[in-house]
C-alpha cells in the first residue's frame, strides 16, 4: 500500500456548528505526522475548479469556536456525474493529493464512495450535519449545537404562547429524520412530535387538541420538516378550521438552527474525529467513515453508511412517553439501530 503524504480537506452539504474544529484537528493532525494538508473551498465544487490551496497550522488557528464552515461548503450535482467526477480527480492528482477527508453528510459520503470506486483516490468520511441522520454513528458534528439552539427558541416561544394561551406549530430541520423534533420535545416538554418516522400524524394532533380543549391551555407541537404529514404552516391551515376555539400560530425556525458558536460536545467531537480520520489514513485504512458508537470511535465502510438507514431509537420514544410529553406510539422495536 502506498503511504498517504498528501491530504486533502473539504466540508460538504449543509454546513454544521463544528465543522471547523474537525477542519482543525485534520490539518493539525495530519503536520505533525508528516503529511501536507491542502484545504479545498466549497466543496467538491472546489474540487472541480481547482480550488486548492497547501494549509499549515496558522490557517486553522482561531477557528475551534466559530460556527460555519471556513473553508465554504456546497451542494455540487456535478460531482455526481461521472464526468464531474473525473474533472475533479484530475485537479487532485495537479496537487498530487492522495487521500481526502470528506466532512459532510449522506450525500456528501455517496459522491465520495462513488469516486473511491472509479479512481485510486482514498477517501475518509466524517459525519457533520445538523440532521444527525447517518447510519453508524451515534452522533454527527454539529447536531449538538443545533439542538441547543432550537430548545433555547422553543423556550422562548413557550413564554409567549403560554401568555397568550395559543397553539404553536413549531417546524424545525432534519430532513426525512426526526432526531432534532423528538429530543427538542423530550427537552422543551413540548407536547406532541410530528416526525417522519412515523404515519397518521394528524390523528394525533387532533386527540391531543380535543383533549386540550376543555383545558384552555397553551401547546407547542414540533413539526420535523420531514412530517409525511406537510410543513407546519400545511398542518396548521388543515387543523385550524377543525378547532376555532384555539389561537393557532406557527414558527418556522429554519436556518438559524445551522448558525452559531458549537457546544462543547460539539467541538471535542469533531476534534477526536478529525485525529481518528488521521490515524486512520496513517493505518492505510479507506473508504470509510469515522463514527461515534457508545462514547468511542468506530469505523464503519462508506458503503454502509450510505446504503442503509438510521432510525430514532425507540427507548427515546418510551422515556418520552414515560415523562407524560404526548409521543407517537408504535415505533417497531425492531426500528432500534
Ligand atoms: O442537512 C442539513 C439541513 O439543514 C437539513 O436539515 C435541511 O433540510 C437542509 O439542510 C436545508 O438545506 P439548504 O440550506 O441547502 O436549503
Amino acid at each position: 500500500m502506498r503511504k498517504i503524504k498528501r491530504v486533502g480537506v473539504l466540508t460538504s452539504g449543509g454546513d454544521a456548528p463544528g465543522m471547523n474544529a474537525a477542519i482543525r484537528a485534520v490539518t493539525r493532525a495530519g503536520i505533525n505526522n508528516g503529511m501536507e494538508v491542502f484545504g479545498i473551498r466549497m466543496g467538491y465544487q472546489g474540487m472541480i475548479e481547482g480550488e486548492i490551496f497547501r494549509m499549515d497550522s496558522q490557517h486553522v488557528s482561531g477557528i475551534i469556536q466559530t460556527g460555519g464552515t471556513f473553508l465554504q461548503t456546497a451542494r455540487c450535482k456535478e460531482f455526481y456525474t461521472p464526468e464531474g467526477r473525473q474533472i475533479a480527480y484530475e485537479q487532485l492528482k495537479k496537487h498530487n493529493i492522495d487521500a481526502v477527508v470528506v466532512i459532510g453528510g449522506d450525500g456528501s459520503f455517496t459522491g465520495a464512495n462513488l469516486m473511491a470506486h472509479e479512481t485510486d483516490m482514498v477517501f475518509i468520511g466524517i459525519p457533520g450535519t445538523i440532521d444527525n441522520d447517518l447510519y453508524g454513528t451515534d452522533y454527527t458534528i454539529g447536531y449538538d449545537t443545533a439542538l441547543n439552539t432550537v430548545v433555547q427558541a422553543v423556550d422562548k416561544i413557550r413564554d409567549t404562547a403560554s401568555s397568550h394561551n395559543r397553539i404553536f406549530f413549531v417546524e424545525v430541520m432534519g430532513r426525512e429524520a426526526g432526531f432534532i423534533a423528538i429530543n427538542s420535545c423530550i427537552a422543551c416538554g413540548a407536547e406532541v412530535a410530528i416526525i417522519p418516522e412515523e404515519h397518521n400524524q394528524l390523528e394525533k394532533v387532533r386527540k391531543f387538541l380535543n383533549e386540550r380543549a376543555s383545558k384552555n391551555k397553551s401547546s407547542i407541537i414540533l413539526v420535523a420538516e420531514g412530517s409525511k404529514e406537510g410543513s407546519a404552516m400545511e398542518i396548521a391551515d388543515m387543523i385550524k378550521p377543525e378547532f376555532p376555539q384555539f389561537d393557532i400560530r406557527v414558527s418556522i425556525l429554519g436556518h438559524m438552527q445551522r448558525g452559531g458558536s458549537p457546544s462543547a460536545k460539539d467541538r471535542i467531537t469533531a476534534s477526536l474525529m478529525g485525529v481518528a480520520a488521521i490515524e486512520a489514513l496513517l493505518d492505510n485504512q479507506k473508504s470509510l467513515m469515522i463514527g461515534w458508537m457508545n462514547e468511542k470511535i468506530v469505523h464503519v465502510p462508506l458503503s454502509k453508511t450510505v446504503k442503509m438507514h438510521k432510525t430514532i431509537p425507540h427507548d427515546y420514544v418510551e422515556l418520552a412517553e414515560s415523562i407524560g410529553t404526548f409521543l407517537p406510539k408504535g415505533i417497531k422495536k425492531n426500528h432500534i439501530n
